[in-house]
């Protein structure tokens, strides 16, 4: 995967749209988004199985999706991201994914996904239920000078890696919890469900 050159300080939010969310255009103005589904109200009430389409997601961009009212983060890792995966475990309280509720068996690996590149998690803290925010650059930060990327809770200063494995010593008891999906195509997820294609 190619990821030289992309800066990392222009990292973008996406959001998909829901027919609920009416303003978003409004409050994201200044922020190019995806639509990408329109779920009906009553499959929203019931939970239903989401589709977005990621064809638009780039490199190091977040897209934001919803399922079962909870917020869902798509991520298109970078190489480097990815790299750097190896070098936290030693910092990590769980990285092996051995606590099993937090993400489907297909999961369980290094990268904690389907495909390496693409990261996909509810974008809950497992703390008290606060929404981390997205530190997506290899840099030192305030509240991790060795930091390789990841997500970063203001609430209680928990801290993910970019495979949403929590870090020691922080509130925050497990790693953030992957929901089911799967791919239906190289570029549309169904949020909701395991099965399907790869
Ligand atoms: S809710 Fe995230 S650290 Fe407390």
């Amino acid at each position: 995967m190619a990821n030289d050159g992309v800066d990392m300080g222009r990292r973008r939010f996406l959001t998909a749209t829901t027919s609920v969310v009416g303003g978003a255009g409004i409050v994201l103005a200044a922020i190019p988004f995806i639509q990408s589904w329109q779920p009906s109200a009553r499959a929203k009430t019931a939970g239903a199985p989401v589709e977005v389409d990621i064809g638009k997601l780039e490199l190091g961009q977040m897209l934001i999706s919803e399922w079962r009212g909870q917020p869902i983060w798509i991520i298109h890792r970078t190489q480097a991201q990815l790299d750097a995966l190896p070098s936290q475990v030693s910092r990590l309280r769980d990285p092996d994914s051995k606590v099993e509720e937090q993400q489907p068996k297909f999961a369980q690996n290094e990268y904690r996904s389907r495909k390496p590149e693409l990261l996909v998690m509810v974008g809950i803290c497992t703390h008290l239920g606060c929404s981390p925010k997205f530190h997506g650059e290899l840099k030192p930060e305030p509240f991790d000078p060795e930091w390789k990327g990841g997500f970063f809770c203001p609430c209680h200063k928990s801290r993910f890696d970019m495979a949403g494995r929590v870090y020691q010593g922080v509130p925050a008891p497990t790693n953030l919890v992957v929901p089911p999906y799967y791919y239906i195509d190289d570029t549309h997820l169904m949020i909701g469900l395991s099965e399907g294609a790869v």
